[in-house]
């Protein structure tokens, strides 16, 4: 199977750090930023589109979204919303990366529902198989894709103690996936142990990554990123423009 996706695969950014004091101001930078990217993703192309991540650092960035005063700057309606990756449970369950996002923003904020792209649920009527839930959700990003523009302007990644990143644990063989464009994880080392996750195919494809990180528990796995340790599917997490690592002073202690 070929297509933009792979044909982005190649090309990557060299990463940039940006060490934030504490993760509040971590989180409320990173809102800005958001919220400005989307605004100018918007002035370019009318549609604007991200990909959100499960995480306490990537929900408490969408929480300060929905308090910047600048949220007004974005059109929610013409925002394209996908996910990195999510844990198959049911439907609505407080474990969903999905149930966590609306709850953060999404149901605070105009979205056009039909611009709205969870991935699968362990209840949902097409398949209680995760295999089958992330085939349908790789199926949908293939139809998407357009030749001319990277299908997402942001992709935001939480990052692991162990380097993992979205639901691509190192040593995992979803991590090598070389074709599909999402892929189901089973035996995760993070609970839940099902999950569905982009591949980094597809997180390569993307405009801007974003990596967001905070306290000194990831402080070893940021350190072994950047020591280029390339069993860590965050240190291979690029975006084809911009490569960013949003730490606070905790998590970049090792750099
Ligand atoms: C998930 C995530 C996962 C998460 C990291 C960081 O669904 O669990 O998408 O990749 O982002 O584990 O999580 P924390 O920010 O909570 O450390």
């Amino acid at each position: 199977m070929s297509g933009m996706l792979d044909d982005y695969a190649g090309a990557a950014s060299t990463p940039d750090v940006a060490v934030h004091e504490t993760a509040a101001e971590l989180c409320d930078a990173v809102a800005r930023n958001l919220v400005d990217e989307l605004a100018a993703a918007q002035a370019r192309n009318g549609l604007a589109s991200v990909v959100l991540t499960g995480g306490r650092t990537g929900i408490a960035v969408l929480e300060r979204v929905r308090a910047n005063p600048r949220i007004r700057n974005v059109d929610w309606s013409a925002v394209r919303i996908f996910w990195s990756d999510e844990r198959f449970v049911p439907a609505g369950h407080p474990d969903r990366n999905e149930a966590q996002a609306r709850d953060a923003l999404l149901d605070h904020v105009p979205v056009d529902p039909r611009l709205v792209y969870p991935m699968g649920a362990s209840d949902d009527p097409y398949g209680t198989d995760s295999a089958t839930a992330a085939a349908a959700y790789s199926d949908l990003l293939r139809r998407m894709e357009r030749p001319d523009c990277p299908l997402f302007d942001v992709c935001l990644l939480g990052v692991g103690e162990d380097g993992h990143v979205a639901s691509l644990f190192p040593g995992h063989p979803a991590s090598e996936e070389p074709l599909l464009a999402a892929v189901s994880v089973r035996d995760s080392p993070k609970p839940p142990s099902e999950r569905i996750s982009l591949t980094l195919g597809t997180i390569r494809s993307s405009a801007e990554v974003w990596l967001v990180t905070t306290g000194a528990a990831k402080t070893a796995a940021v350190a072994d990123a950047f020591r280029g340790n390339t069993d860590f599917p965050a240190s291979r997490a690029v975006g084809i423009e911009r490569t960013i690592w949003h730490l606070d002073r905790e998590a970049a202690g090792g750099l």
